[in-house]
């Protein structure tokens, strides 16, 4: 069963405004017991997302994988790897989400492959200067002997991104020694991915999610970085700011190019979302375009700490960006490489009310949002998790560890694993700590004040009310109609609304308010976030729908508190 449009917008464009819910499937749900999440476990979780109000899910990588960085190190992208399943449990997967009305995006990894890939084995056999060798990146050593590496480039995951084979050259990997990165100015390489594309759209994907998206071409002759790195700094951190030869750079767009026609050439809107850091926002839109991919994360989102100027100053950027582009943003709070939002903005019950707050406002704007599985039950980062269980390659490099926000979800019961696994099952892969017991799916279902039920009414009412959210081409948005697909007019200009029909509202010193424009006689919605340190009374927005916590209301308006926010809807009058 294909699965129908949102009211008012073409099956293509279902995308723009889509909730995607980020699966990490071996922390989501694990059906045969082993101890890790499996594609049989999300199939068998599906009504819960639907029940939760979710369009689409990304999965993160399932492919047969040696596991070295949870799945991100791909030994064969036409296969499920057998820790989560086969074949005939993703097509059973996909089959049940579509029939739910549930749309799928899976992840592909190009940029580098795993060193157990057919292919790396194969170079690693073949002698230096062979065409096996020349899908990677191996050069010679430099120094005496060729002892020090080609070039000064660091690997994210901290060290120098060579390693050097028994027969003296080296290979380069951004990543971990056990992701090689890829030639991608060999036809062969770029082949290969048309066709690994083609495979999942054959099997009914709806999307991809493109891994470091901005880093599958190297400036010519491998050059150094320099000096430009300021001292105690890594490399990596540059990123955003500065140039680096290893990201970014312009013939990486000729890839996408040839990769457009083959997502266009399938029914239904099949679409691609790209992990991509680039020096500017300019640089990040040239991702985006009718011949390139459709999205990318707008991680300044994720980044911004928690005040009011900070969210404005990214809200608009976002905005304006997506006017650069001429499609909506995105939105999104965590994933599964940072730490969980509660934590960040303060941990414990602060967090926890930050987060909520932070919620709220995410899924007034237009645009697209991105949850990260566990969001929804005001999941914290598990920060005391015992060195030895961590997994996670970056670890034992740079002491940083992405773990912590990949524990497996609590879903019922009083006990570890809390339904992660069925009766019986062998112990979870990370174990969740005891005050997830609460925080269960089962556990916060039905009751009113829960962080699921919060979601819940959200995405409910961000589906049913007029002025929620869309972007500018969908329906519920006048500000845009009749205008570029996907544009709206630059922010706070002309019209009533600004940038995807979002109006910015006078509000007091540490508080957000914008308002949402809705079709002629439907009523405006406005979100109001306190970030403030105290609580501020919020006239003329009309009547509280939905708030991140209680509040108490008198006959002078309603008194917003300190790091809650809060949706209002009045009549438009004029
Ligand atoms: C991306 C993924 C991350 C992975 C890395 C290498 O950043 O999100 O989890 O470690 O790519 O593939």
């Amino acid at each position: 069963m294909s699965v129908s449009p949102a009211p008012g917008r073409p099956a293509e464009d279902w995308w723009k405004s889509a909730v995607v819910y980020q699966v990490y499937v071996r922390s989501f749900a694990d059906a045969d017991g082993d101890g890790v999440g499996d594609l049989a476990g999300v199939r068998s979780r599906l009504p819960y997302l639907r029940d939760l109000g979710v369009d689409a899910l990304w999965l993160t990588p399932f492919y047969r994988s040696p596991m070295v960085d949870g799945g991100y190190d791909v030994a064969d992208y036409r296969d499920v790897d057998p820790v989560f399943g086969t074949l005939a449990d993703f097509d059973h997967m996909i089959t049940d989400a579509h029939a739910l009305g549930l749309r799928i995006i899976v992840d592909i990894v190009p940029n580098h492959t795993s060193d157990a890939h057919p292919w790396f084995t194969a170079a690693l056999a073949s002698p230096p200067g062979s065409a096996e060798r020349d899908r990677y990146l191996f050069r010679d050593g430099r120094g005496p002997g060729g002892d020090l590496p080609p070039n000064d480039w660091e690997s994210i995951f901290g060290g120098p991104a060579w390693t050097r084979v028994p027969d003296g050259q080296w290979y380069l990997h951004l990543f971990d020694p056990a992701q090689p990165d890829l030639n991608w100015r060999h036809p062969e390489v770029r082949a290969e991915f048309e066709d690994v594309l083609r495979f999942w759209l054959d099997r009914g994907v709806d999307g991809f999610r493109i891994d470091v998206a901005h880093g599958m071409i190297k400036a010519e002759g491998l050059p150094d970085v320099g000096d430009g790195v300021p001292a105690g700094q890594r490399q990596v951190e540059l990123l955003g700011r500065a140039r680096l030869p290893y990201f970014d750079q312009d013939e990486v767009h000729d890839i996408y190019r040839a990769w457009r026609p083959i997502l266009d050439s399938y029914p239904g809107g099949r679409m691609a979302v790209a992990e991509a850091w680039a020096e500017t926002p300019q640089r990040l839109a040239r991702y985006i375009g009718p011949d390139e991919l459709h999205q990318a994360f707008n991680f300044d989102f994720l980044d911004a700490t928690w005040s009011a100027d900070s969210f404005r100053k990214v809200i608009d950027t976002a905005l304006a960006e997506a006017t650069i582009v001429g499609a909506p943003t995105t939105w999104v709070l965590s994933n599964h490489d940072k730490q969980r939002h509660v934590t960040r903005y303060g941990d414990g019950a602060l967090g926890l009310r930050r987060a909520r707050a932070a919620a709220l406002m995410m899924l007034a704007l237009p645009g697209s949002v991105y949850l990260y599985q566990g969001e929804e039950l005001g999941l914290p980062e598990v920060l005391d998790l015992p060195d030895e269980l961590r997994q996670d390659p970056a670890f034992r490099r740079t002491g940083e560890s992405r773990d912590g926000c990949r524990v497996p979800l609590p879903w019922s019961g009083d006990v570890p694993p809390y339904g992660f696994g069925p009766a019986g099952a062998a112990p979870a892969w990370l174990p969740a700590p005891p005050t997830w017991r609460a925080r269960s799916v089962t556990a916060q279902t039905g009751v009113p004040d829960s962080t699921l039920e919060l979601y819940r009414a959200a995405l409910r009412l961000r589906r049913d009310h007029p002025a929620l959210p869309g972007d500018p081409a969908g329906a519920g948005d006048p500000a845009g109609a009749g205008g570029p697909a996907g544009a709206g007019g630059p922010a706070g200009a002309g019209g009533p609304a600004g940038a995807g029909g979002v109006r910015w509202r006078e509000s007091e010193p540490g508080v957000l308010a914008f308002s949402r424009a809705a079709p002629a006689g439907a009523p405006e919605l406005t979100c109001v976030v306190n970030f403030g340190d105290e609580p501020v009374t919020v006239r003329d927005y009309g009547t509280p729908i939905l708030t991140s916590e209680l509040l108490a209301g008198d006959a002078d308006g309603t008194t917003l508190p300190t790091d809650t926010a809060g949706w209002f809807v009045r009549p438009v009058t004029g």
